[in-house]
Formats: structure tokens, sequence, C-alpha cells
């Protein structure tokens, strides 16, 4: 994982989060928000860019960002005294892993979400099923999960380049990931490559590293989430709602909903 400075300044925030945000603040409305206190937890939060836009809209909600990256939570903690004290104080930062976290620390939530491919990565040392029953066990009766994560029906392929960006210290950077499907079985090798053009230099700093990315598949998700309740109510494969369809899209939008009965759902 890059540096959290260097992901703040890569991403454009904007765009993200005119995408993101409505779609997240859609679902908490789903759980009549306005009049009462939700609990919501990110996951895999960064630099927390969704939870202090989420406190704007719920006031009374209580929202805590869970990191595995200490680095990613001190910039997150940095960016929210910035805000106003309203919004700083509904929000917690934990640094951590998921995995060692209990729910009688952080109590269970009404929503949990997941966005940037922070449950891929997650994977990356844990079992699916390790995943979801921990997941599980954090929701609320009732409890809705949303999440991301490539559609690996669709595999990525080849180099995706991120436009270039400023960073503070006045270089050029971008970043090119490279998506090969193809090389290890049940994994995608995702590189990252970071290259920097310091100013009056010619010659640019390339940084590269790689990072194995499992391969889980739609009908997996879907067969782990029922075997916890877990309801898929809708699967989305764009932030405007358009409905998922696993030879088009990129990515699957999944949001569920924590049942006591048992699902019938069919992928
Ligand atoms: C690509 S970033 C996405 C950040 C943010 N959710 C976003 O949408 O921009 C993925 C994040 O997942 C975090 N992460 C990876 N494994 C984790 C774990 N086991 N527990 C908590 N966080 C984890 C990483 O530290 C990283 O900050």
């Amino acid at each position: 994982m890059m540096s959290a400075e260097i992901y703040l300044q890569t991403i454009n925030w904007q765009k993200r989060l005119r995408r993101e945000i409505p779609i997240l603040k859609e679902i908490c409305e789903q759980k009549n928000t306005t009049q009462k206190q939700i609990r919501i937890l990110d996951l895999g939060c960064g630099p927390g860019k969704h939870l202090t836009e989420l406190a704007k809209y719920f006031p009374k909600a209580e929202l805590v960002g869970i990191d595995l990256s200490s680095e990613m939570i001190q910039l997150a903690q940095k960016l929210l005294i910035s805000f106003d004290w309203a919004i700083s104080s509904q929000i917690n930062f934990h640094a951590g892993d998921f995995f060692s976290q209990s729910p009688s620390n952080f109590g269970k939530f009404d929503f949990i979400y997941s966005l940037g491919n922070s449950i891929l990565l997650m994977l990356e040392d844990h079992k699916p099923l390790e995943l979801f029953s921990r997941i599980n066990q954090f929701l609320a009766p009732n409890g809705l999960l949303f999440f991301q994560i490539l559609n690996n029906s669709k595999p990525r392929k080849g180099y995706v380049p991120s436009p270039i960006c400023h960073t503070q210290e006045g270089d050029n950077f971008y970043t090119i990931k490279r998506f090969d499907p193809n090389l290890h079985q049940n994994q995608m090798e995702v590189e990252f490559v970071e290259v920097y053009q310091k100013k009056n230099r010619s010659k640019p700093e390339v940084k590269a590293h790689k990072s194995f990315w499992p391969l889980i598949s739609n009908s997996e998700i879907a067969k782990i989430l029922s075997s916890f309740n877990l309801e898929i109510l809708e699967t989305w494969g764009s932030y405007n709602k358009i409905p998922f369809s696993s030879s088009k899209h990129d990515s699957l939008l999944l949001l569920a909903q924590k049942r006591n009965k048992n699902s019938n759902f069919l992928y």
C-alpha cells in the first residue's frame, strides 16, 4: 500500500465522493436516521473521507472508521481537526486489523460499508468466510452491509493509469496499476507503479510494488452471505445504481441485510 499522504493526493476525492456519498446516504436513510441514533462502521476507512461527509447528513449518527494502517488513521485524525466540533465528536478512528477487533469493544453497527477495494485487501491474508463471519458479528439485527469489490467475472487486464497529480513537495506524481488475472490461480496480481517526476529533473523516479488480490466469485460471495443469513437486497454495477451485470461491470456493489431467517437468494 502506498503512503497515506500519497493515497490522499492521488485520488480525485471530489469525483469519488460525488458518486459514492449519495448511495451511502440513501442506504442510511433506509434506517430512518434523522430520528434515530444510527451506528455506522467504515471498514478499511483509509483517510476517512466518507465518514466525515456522512456525518454532515446524520448529526445523530455515531461513526467509526477502522483501518489497519496507523498512518492512514493518523491522517484521518489530522483531517478531522479541520471540521467543526459537532462533526469531529461524532467520529472515532481506530488503527488496527479488523480481524483482531471484537464487537465487545466497538458494539454493533446498523450499517457497515467498505469501499475502495478494502475487502480485497483484507482477503489477502484471510479467507472470505472468516471476513464475512466477523462482519456479521459486528452487524446489529437487520443491520445493512454495503461493499464494493472488483467483479471477478470480468477481470481487468493490463495497465490502468491514474491521472497525474502534484505532491506537497511539488513533484508530479502518478500511479499505474497493472492487473494480471492469469498469473496465479485464484489470485490477481496487481502491480502498483508510482512515478515521480521531480521539478527540474528529467529522469523520473519509479517505485513498483506488487499485491496479490484473491479472486472471489460472485456466486461464492452470495453463498457465504446467505450462510450467515445476510440477505442480498440489491447488486449494482455502478454508483448510479445501474443493476449489476457480471459481463459488463468492473465492480460489484452489493447491499445485504442481516436477517433472522434463511435467505433464499439465488445469484
Ligand atoms: C485502497 S484503501 C481504501 C480506503 C477507503 N476505503 C477508500 O475508499 O478510499 C484500502 C484500505 O484497507 C485497509 N485494510 C487492509 N486490510 C485491512 C484489515 N485487515 N483491517 C483494517 N483495514 C484494512 C488498508 O490499510 C487501506 O487503507
